[in-house]
């Protein structure tokens, strides 16, 4: 019998190492004219994963050599206090962008802590500000997980122009921006585009339809084989901590996707983790780099 075929993996390691490298030699232009771009991190108490996804912004800073400020504020910290961190951030010239990790802690308005952040230095584009330009095709500072996702797709030859991209899930942080980008008329764009949420009715009947399947919806391997077109693409937004007894840490980390099972039918798929994940650390740092070169008057690369 011949061997099953599966999918080829989309590797977002190598990818976003690929575009972490361009952006060092944009970093060095930037010193050569004293300027070194600089990232406001702030996290509001000790929420695990956050912690490991902040730990991991801030090392790749050092790595690339954008300055990383770190704000870490106790749990009952008040929604005041943050407020005041963020107006004295956002008049700091050496402060270029600004990240307010979340989820916040449950007395703090997110929404007025996203406000609050100056659009030209929202380089995680959650301010109305970006949302409403992304939606509009204006320039702005796309939000970084679509963005990642979007670079994925576009460095690894699946263009998604003409395509029906299926998204299942509809956050302010993937769903809904990934869906404004992908409906452009623009590069890496002009896709067809279908949201899928928890009121979708019979939601297999929509990602089959899917050439570019995206599963965003934080439910651990939600999306099975039976639900994926054969050699449809499939980009696994998911991060979730399941119960394992076989590993010393007693939990392992898996998508949104069955993977095993997805990956024989799909033609290429990403894995969890070293898919979504670093790519939405280097978009992170491409608009710090963006922001950087704009508050700064030198001309981006960066789109
Ligand atoms: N929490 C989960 N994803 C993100 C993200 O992309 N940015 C921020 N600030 N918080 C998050």
């Amino acid at each position: 019998m011949k061997p099953k075929k599966t999918a080829k993996i989309i590797d977002g390691k190598k990818i976003s190492a690929a575009i972490l490298a361009d952006l060092r030699r944009d970093i060095a232009m930037l010193r050569d004219k004293g300027v070194t771009p600089g990232l406001a991190v702030v996290l509001a108490g000790a929420d695990p994963a956050s912690e490991v996804y902040v730990k991991a912004k801030r090392r790749t800073c050092a790595e690339i050599g954008v300055e990383s400020f770190s704000h870490d504020l106790p749990e009952n910290c008040t929604e005041k206090r943050l407020l005041k961190l963020i107006d004295k951030l956002n008049g700091d010239s050496r402060v270029h962008g600004i990240l307010v990790q979340l989820p916040l802690p449950r007395h703090i308005s997110e929404k007025r802590v996203l406000e609050a952040i100056l659009p030209e230095k929202d380089v995680d584009g959650f301010h109305p500000v970006n949302v409403g330009r992304l939606l509009n095709g204006e320039e702005c500072f796309a939000s970084c997980t679509p963005a990642g996702c979007q670079a994925l797709l576009q460095r690894s030859g699946y263009d998604p122009a003409g395509k029906h991209v299926v998204i299942v899930g509809r956050s302010n942080i993937v769903g809904k921006p990934l869906a404004a980008l992908l409906i452009q008329k623009a590069a890496g764009a002009n896709a067809t585009v279908t949201i899928c949420h928890s009121r979708t009715r019979n939601i297999g009947k929509f990602t089959r339809e899917a050439d570019i399947l995206v599963a965003a919806m934080g439910v651990p391997e939600f999306i099975k084989p039976r639900m994926v077109r054969k050699g449809a693409i499939v980009i696994d937004v998911g991060v979730n901590r399941i119960p394992d007894q076989t590993r010393k840490s007693g939990t392992r980390l898996v998508g949104d996707v069955a993977f095993a099972g997805v990956a024989k039918k799909a033609r290429a798929i990403t894995p969890v983790p070293g898919g979504v994940g670093p790519m939405t650390i280097a978009m992170l740092m491409s608009n710090t780099v963006k922001a950087a070169c704009r508050a700064s008057g030198n001309a981006s690369k960066r789109t």
